[in-house]
């Protein structure tokens, strides 16, 4: 038994007001975030780098985090999960993220864009048949949206699905696809209605590693986050049982930005899993580190520096918070995910961007962990929709309210 399920059924449900960046959490979700950094410390911050130099698939990690519950953390135990609610889940992104990103956004794609979907759209037959290979670790998730000409304008897919009786022959290209090459189960949008609008007639299904006419292209190579794969998919008239489709023909698309409305507060505490790693080691190295005389830390622009990282990333951190308590709420959080995963995104690059100065020239050196974070950071601002489309999608929400 994992510590997320002992966690789970032995704790009572006060809510702490440990600090004021814990204003939102329970003694569960603290004792919790104690269990899962001393976890990730001793066993994921060791490996970091050697995961980012050889560009190492953190397999293992990922088969130590089954053990303890992480990949299912907020499944329910009838599915294989650990039962957990979605905030506790966002602490464990969080303190993976602090000691190892490309583990974090593993998990975020295996268990908010693939697990979720499924437990949330999918039939009984498909959670009990899917879900506890996939919490307790021995099946990887994916999820296929963007294609080469649909990437911010998700509306725009292109991959056709033609029903032939019981199958749908698939045809197109997805790209971009986290887990990608490693993937069992992955969730793809395709067009099952080719006179639709756009945003219309599209359809979410689970393609399975092996399957006919389905071909996994090359992995790419990126700037950071280098031990998560990123893959390029193929499907040439690939059969997928319609058995094998998530709800009704049709609603894939709303599957697919609801999924990114929980997806986008697991990637902003992937932001801010980073942004306190970053954070951390600045300040240490602050105290080491002295010029003209005296530890560069007691220099007014060194404290200023940190001073502004602490608030960028305290202000994160309520965001995030508060976007998943009211997901745990069952509320609808389209604007409150995507201020989250804005903010969290611009913060990470800003904090990690002091990082490296702070540490000057050791900053631009690949050994030091500021270095790694500052080209981690960058996909913050991409992934799971760009900062420009979250702004969209706020102003849009904002807009909603003021009826013309
Ligand atoms: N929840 C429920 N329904 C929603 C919704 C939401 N959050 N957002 C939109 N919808 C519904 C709308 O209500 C609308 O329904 P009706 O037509 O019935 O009224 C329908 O969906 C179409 O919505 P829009 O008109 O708003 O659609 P749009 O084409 O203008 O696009 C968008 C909206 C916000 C720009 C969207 O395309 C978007 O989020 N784009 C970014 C995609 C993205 O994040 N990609 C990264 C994916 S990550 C990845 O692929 C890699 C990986 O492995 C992680």
């Amino acid at each position: 038994m994992g510590i997320l399920f002992i966690i789970a059924n032995s704790l009572p449900s006060s809510v702490v007001k440990w600090s004021a960046n814990m204003l939102y959490l329970t003694e569960e979700h603290l004792m919790l975030r104690e269990s899962v950094k001393d976890f990730a410390e001793k066993e994921l911050a060791p490996r970091e780098q050697e995961v980012d130099e050889k560009k190492l698939f953190p397999e293992e990690n990922l088969r130590k985090m089954a053990e303890l519950g992480f990949l299912g953390a907020h499944i329910p135990e009838e599915y294989g999960g650990a039962g957990l609610d979605f905030t506790s889940f966002i602490i464990i992104m969080e303190e993976v993220a602090r000691a190892c990103p490309s583990t974090a956004i593993t998990l975020a794609a295996h268990s908010s864009l693939t697990a979720y979907p499924i437990y949330r759209f999918g039939s009984e037959e498909q959670k009990k048949s899917i879900l506890p290979d996939l919490c307790e670790g021995r099946k990887l998730g994916a999820f296929g949206l963007t294609e080469p000409e649909a990437g911010s304008d998700a509306g725009a897919t292109k991959t056709l699905a033609r029903r032939d009786g019981d199958f749908y022959t698939v045809n197109g290209t997805k790209m971009f696809c986290t887990n990608g090459s490693k993937a069992d189960y992955i969730i793809i949008t395709a067009k099952t209605d080719p006179f639709a609008p756009r945003s219309h007639g599209i359809s979410s299904l689970i393609v399975e590693k092996g399957m006919e006419g389905f071909k996994v292209g090359k992995d790419e190579e990126k700037m950071g986050l280098r031990g998560s794969v990123t893959t390029q998919l193929f499907f040439e008239d690939c059969k997928v049982p319609v058995r094998n489709r998530l709800g009704e023909e049709g609603d894939g698309f709303k599957h697919f930005m609801q999924t990114l409305d929980e997806g986008r507060i697991s990637f902003a505490a992937l932001a801010l899993g980073i942004a306190v790693s970053s954070l951390e080691e600045s300040a240490k190295y602050s105290k080491e580190r002295s010029a003209f005389g005296m530890p560069i830390a007691e220099m007014e622009t060194v404290q200023g520096y940190l001073a502004d990282m602490a608030t960028q990333i305290e202000a994160a951190r309520h965001l995030i918070y508060v976007a998943a308590r009211k997901l745990d709420n069952g509320e609808n959080v389209t604007k409150e995910a995507a201020m989250a995963k804005l903010f969290a995104g611009e913060m990470v690059n800003f904090v990690t961007n002091k990082g490296v100065q702070i540490h000057g020239g050791y900053g631009y050196i690949r050994e030091f962990k500021v270095e790694r974070n500052y080209r981690n950071s960058r996909l913050c601002e991409i992934g799971e929709g760009t900062s420009e489309i979250q702004r969209l999608v706020v102003a849009r929400e904002i807009l909603r309210q003021f009826p013309s």
